[in-house]
């Protein structure tokens, strides 16, 4: 079955989410977009495939991009968006990945009126293996949701809430995830060292382990709790690590506190 092309996009920042994102539209048949970007190298890799322009005031007149795709760093928005405003109407949703900034506060700086959907990928994008979870705001329709879907989904799997709270431990736990697992292959490979393995060998045991286990996670039908029993025999030495590892204070707690930090920095930052 052929999809249905995507429909012309206007994409604010095409730096690593951004280009990650473009490059999993034109994978599925985006034809017509604008990217507004003011770095040339970073948008090098898709020279001839899009309209690029350095500024709003570069977007051809006439232009009316079916979303509004905001890649920007959150401390730009309150200088960007209102450069945006006029085309705030029914036929165009805005669609922010920016971190912390909420709906109202996009809302309010794109005139008070416009379809703005706050989402959270992470960086497994840059492999369409993210994770994205989504809040529609205010007066978003169902075809501009199924549309917002569809762009998430070029990067990965997608997940709606209906509360934008939910956001801030959602930064927590998928936005911030990936560095989470990436300390795991960090101090995995430290401690092989330890061992007196040579360090080569640690790094790639690290990386191919916290790869392949991933892999394997995202293979299987069995929970991650029992995918780690799978591994732990009795009285094995697996058991003997994870006893360290899951007793009381250590890791269970630890990614408790982890987490709760990051949704409380998350809080903080908002607006
Ligand atoms: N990276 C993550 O793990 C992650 C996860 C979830 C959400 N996010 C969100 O995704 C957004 C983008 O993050 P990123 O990591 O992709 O950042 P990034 O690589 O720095 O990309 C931002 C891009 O926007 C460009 N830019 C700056 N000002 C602009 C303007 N006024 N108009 C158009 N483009 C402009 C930047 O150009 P210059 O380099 O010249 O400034 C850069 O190329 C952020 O809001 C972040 O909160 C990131």
């Amino acid at each position: 079955m052929t999809e249905t092309p995507l429909p012309p996009l206007l994409l604010i920042g095409c730096g690593k989410m951004g280009g990650a994102m473009l490059a999993g539209w034109l994978e599925r048949g985006l034809t017509e977009a604008v990217v507004v970007e003011p770095n040339p190298a970073a948008v090098a890799a898709f020279a001839g495939r899009v309209t690029v322009v350095p500024d709003p005031a570069g977007i051809p007149a006439g232009f009316r991009p079916a979303a509004v795709v905001l890649a920007i760093k959150p401390q730009e928005a309150a200088a960007t968006l209102p450069a945006f405003a006029r085309l705030a109407g029914p036929e165009t949703v805005f669609l922010s990945i920016m971190a912390g900034r909420n709906v109202a506060g996009m809302r309010a700086a794109l005139g008070g009126q416009a379809a703005v959907i706050r989402a959270m990928p992470n960086t497994p994008a840059a492999v369409r293996q993210g994770f994205t979870v989504a809040f529609p705001g205010p007066g978003v329709t169902t075809a501009q949701q199924d549309l917002a879907d569809r762009l998430l989904s070029a990067i990965g799997e997608v997940a709606w809430v209906a509360e934008e709270g939910l956001i801030d431990p959602v930064t927590a736990v998928s936005g911030g995830g990936p560095a989470y697992v990436f300390l795991l292959a960090e101090v995995m490979e430290a401690a092989a060292v330890e061992q007196g393995l040579p360090p080569d060998l640690a790094r790639r045991m690290a990386r191919a382990t916290v790869a392949g286990s991933g892999a394997l996670l995202a293979a299987s039908l069995e929970d991650s709790a029992q995918l780690r029993k799978n591994v732990t025999s009795p009285k094995g030495t697996t058991e003997r690590a994870l006893a360290v590892l899951m007793a009381p204070d250590a890791l269970p707690a630890l990614m408790s506190k982890a987490i709760q930090a990051a949704t409380d920095r998350s809080r903080e930052l908002a607006g």
